[in-house]
């Protein structure tokens, strides 16, 4: 096999009670990358369609996380990279990292697959380090292995991929504006009291508790940040007015995507998701806000060969 076409999910990241461990795969929407074994050695970044990302080698997320999987495995092969970027930058749902796990992803099974798929991440880390310095793994990891996961160790990233109740689906909406993670991380407290630390893990455990027990009641009260949304809320359009409708409505949450501008919201079938959709889509369209609105499962796939 000479070469290989990769679909990359995009990704909602912070689910309310787990900033920066708790994430998602959303289903059908992410990048495309087409990999091609090369007789020049190193990896090249031939060619980009779709939202403008950087073509040079250092600073393409692609490149860097596919570099890093090269350098790691001690061999002289080379590869091309054609991204077909669907996913804008700094839109909250996982862009920088959708190409990063695409490329080692395709790289590691065009050379028959010498790492195990877990071990992939770090490399991919190494690709979402180049858009922000401080990037944590929930994107990453909810691109490679797909469904709902918890990063349950941030030294070597420990991936555990969460139980979700069939008919839990999320509307996402895209403001189509740039947020970058860094600037929207500046903006948060360097510390938090005991007070809201002790309030945070309490709804994280009833949440992963919930998940196992499909109780929705314990769910919804347990998806609530008490750690962000707060400061970051003022930069991401239309937030108030969706997450008063969301209550409105009875969701179980609705809340950031990662650091915006992206809106996720939570509910228990799919008609609702749809219904739902529709109200919201008329909050932007009322704002004259461009934007993408999406709906998915909890159970999407993660990168896979097309
Ligand atoms: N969890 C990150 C943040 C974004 O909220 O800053 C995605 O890694």
């Amino acid at each position: 096999m000479n070469q290989i076409k990769i679909f990359s999910p995009a990704s909602v990241s912070n689910l309310c009670c787990g900033f920066d461990i708790l994430g998602f795969s959303i289903d059908g929407i992410g990048d495309e990358l087409t990999i091609t074994k090369s007789t020049n050695k190193g990896i090249n970044i031939k060619e980009i369609k779709g939202y403008n990302v950087p073509l040079e080698n250092n600073k393409n997320t692609a490149s860097v996380a596919a570099q890093a999987l090269l350098n790691h495995l001690e061999i002289n092969e080379g590869f091309d990279i054609e991204i077909n970027k669907k996913i804008k930058p700094g839109s909250g749902i996982g862009s920088s990292a959708a190409s990063a796990v695409g490329a080692v992803y395709g790289i590691n099974k065009l050379l028959g697959n010498p790492l195990k798929h877990e071990e992939l991440i770090k490399f991919a880390m190494k690709g979402e380090f180049i858009s922000s310095k401080t990037a944590p793994a929930d994107n990453v990891a909810s691109a490679l292995h797909g469904g709902t996961i918890l990063v349950n160790n941030r030294e070597n990233y420990n991936v555990i991929k969460l139980p979700v109740p069939k008919n839990l689906y999320a509307i996402i909406h895209h403001p189509l504006i740039e947020i970058k993670t860094s600037d929207s991380r500046g903006i948060l407290p360097k510390s938090v009291d005991l007070k809201i630390a002790s309030d945070q893990l309490s709804a994280l455990g009833g949440f992963i508790h919930s998940l196992h027990t499909k109780d929705f009641e314990l769910m919804k009260i347990s998806l609530k940040d008490y750690l962000v949304e707060q400061y970051r809320s003022d930069y991401v359009p239309a937030f108030n007015e969706i997450k008063s409708v969301a209550d409105l409505n009875n969701t179980i949450c609705c809340s950031i995507s990662g650091s915006g501008p992206s809106i996720f919201t939570l509910v228990k079938s799919l008609s609702e998701a749809k219904r739902l959709k529709l109200l919201f889509d008329d909050i932007y369209n009322g704002k004259k806000l461009e934007f993408n609105s999406y709906i998915t499962g909890l159970n999407s796939k993660g990168a896979h060969e097309i």
